[in-house]
Formats: structure tokens, C-alpha cells, sequence
């Protein structure tokens, strides 16, 4: 997969050198490359930024760089190009642009994203970008708004770190073990709509705290059963919005089968 970053602090992308998204760069399953927006400005201070038309507080993100920032980019990863053995869509990429006016991040998208071969993301500082950007490319690509929480950060980087370790793990052979995003809190599938709940290790005794018994039985449809009202259970006090939004029957044909 490649993914472009355009952003007025490329330093701040740094972490995605190191653990599961470094090692997901080194094994050439990702393909990342970060662009210093200031790249595409041509005044002497490299300005990005310019008073909001209609007034108000802040500064808002100027078209020209990331007009042509993004058609550069664009150009050079079109036509076809072998990128890390994906065949690049003459389509162009998936443009993730972050917002806390976006729509909401979750694992689901997470998971469509994980499926493109190619994302651009556009981390804006300030207001935001001048809103024209979005439209002129959201007529030949596929843009996606997108925020990750109900919260205003300084800017799109954090999101844009979130974003790409999420997606990065679901790639195939960047987890070690393939089953380890199956039990995920809000992975489709074994736990739907419930969060996982705890987990131990060893050693079995930790200042005077034991293992639940259970996990020690060996049992395996007991462990399945434990851990599924563990899940519940955790699920029922920190996010009640997930108990009510579930579908009673999808429960009920889930204990059935244990
Ligand atoms: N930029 C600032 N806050 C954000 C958020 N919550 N999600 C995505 N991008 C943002």
C-alpha cells in the first residue's frame, strides 16, 4: 500500500519510522512518503496560510499549495506505477482529508481503507483547508472527511498517526499473528458490537491478585463463555450506547452456539 502525507511539519510523522508501521516500511508491505506542504509555495516566507474570507478568528489553509501539492503526487503515482507490487489504480488514490468536521473513524472504515492501494492524507493546521480543495478533488477522487473523535486537536497530524496505525495492522503479514485482530473490540465478526474485555498473563499470582480460574481450566467453551460475559459486561458500563444500538438476536444466536 502507499500512502502520501502532505503537512506543514513533516517531523511530526516521525513515529511512523518506528514498531508495527517502521517494520510494516521496512518489510516494503507499506510504502509511506511525507511531503512538506511548503514545498509548493513560492513567496519568501513559504506562506500556507491567509485571513478567513467573511472574518472570524484563526487562519485558514490557502489553496494554491495543496492544489499543487497534490496534483504532483497525484501525477507521479498514476498511470500505473508498480508501487511495492500494487498496481496503483489509474483511479487515483483515496484522499483522507482530517477534520474534526468529518465523519466519525471506526474500525469499518479502517478496515475499507485497508483495502485501497493507495491513500493520500491532507493534515490541515489552523481552520482548516480552503474548503474549494475538497470539491475540486472530490469530483475525481474519492475524498473522505474524516474525524477521529468528538474533540478539537491543533491540527490533523495526531489524526493522521491514528489513522495510519489503524489501517497499518490490518494489512496482511504486518500483525504476526492473524488471529490477533479477530477478538478486536469492534471487529466484525466473533465479539461484534461488544469491547473486549480483560486479559493476563503470567505470573499466577501478582501481589496477592490470582487469574480468574477459568483461564486456567483448559476448558475451552468455559473460556469462550467467560470471556464473552466479561465482554458484556465491560461493554455494559463503559459504553451502554453499544448495548442499545446491538441487535438482541445476534446475542442470542451467539449463546446458542457456545
Ligand atoms: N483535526 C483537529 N481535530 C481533529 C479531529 N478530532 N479529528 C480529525 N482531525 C482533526
Amino acid at each position: 500500500m502507499r500512502l502520501d502525507i502532505v503537512t506543514i511539519f513533516p517531523e511530526y510523522l516521525e513515529p511512523l519510522n518506528v514498531s508495527l508501521v517502521g517494520k510494516a516500511r521496512a518489510r516494503g508491505v507499506l510504502d509511506v512518503r511525507v511531503h512538506d506542504l511548503r514545498h509548493w509555495t513560492h513567496d519568501r516566507h513559504n506562506t500556507v496560510d491567509d485571513t478567513p474570507c467573511g472574518g472570524g478568528p484563526g487562519m485558514v489553509m490557502k489553496p494554491d499549495p495543496w492544489g499543487e501539492a497534490l496534483d504532483e503526487i497525484i501525477a507521479s503515482g498514476s498511470g500505473g506505477e508498480q508501487v511495492e507490487g500494487t498496481r496503483v489504480p489509474d483511479g487515483g488514490p483515496t484522499i483522507v482529508v482530517p477534520t474534526p468536521s468529518g465523519r466519525p473513524f471506526t474500525q469499518e472504515l479502517a478496515v475499507e481503507l485497508s483495502e485501497r492501494p493507495w491513500l493520500v492524507f491532507t493534515p490541515a493546521r489552523y481552520e482548516g483547508i480552503d474548503r474549494r480543495v475538497i470539491e475540486e478533488y472530490g469530483e475525481r477522487y474519492d475524498v473522505r472527511e474524516v474525524s477521529i473523535g468528538d474533540y478539537v486537536l491543533a491540527g490533523g497530524e495526531a489524526p493522521v498517526l491514528v489513522m495510519v496505525e489503524a489501517v497499518a495492522r490490518l494489512l496482511p503479514g504486518v500483525l504476526g499473528n492473524a488471529e490477533s485482530h479477530r477478538d478486536d473490540s469492534f471487529a466484525p465478526g466473533a465479539m461484534a458490537d461488544l469491547l473486549e474485555g480483560p486479559v493476563y498473563t503470567k505470573p499466577p499470582q501478582w501481589r496477592g491478585r490470582g487469574i480468574p480460574e477459568v483461564l486456567l481450566s483448559g476448558h475451552h467453551g468455559k473460556i469462550a463463555r467467560w470471556r464473552r460475559d466479561e465482554a458484556l459486561r465491560r461493554t455494559t458500563v463503559n459504553r451502554p450506547d453499544l448495548i442499545e444500538r446491538a441487535d438482541p438476536a445476534a446475542f442470542d444466536k451467539k449463546d446458542r452456539e457456545m
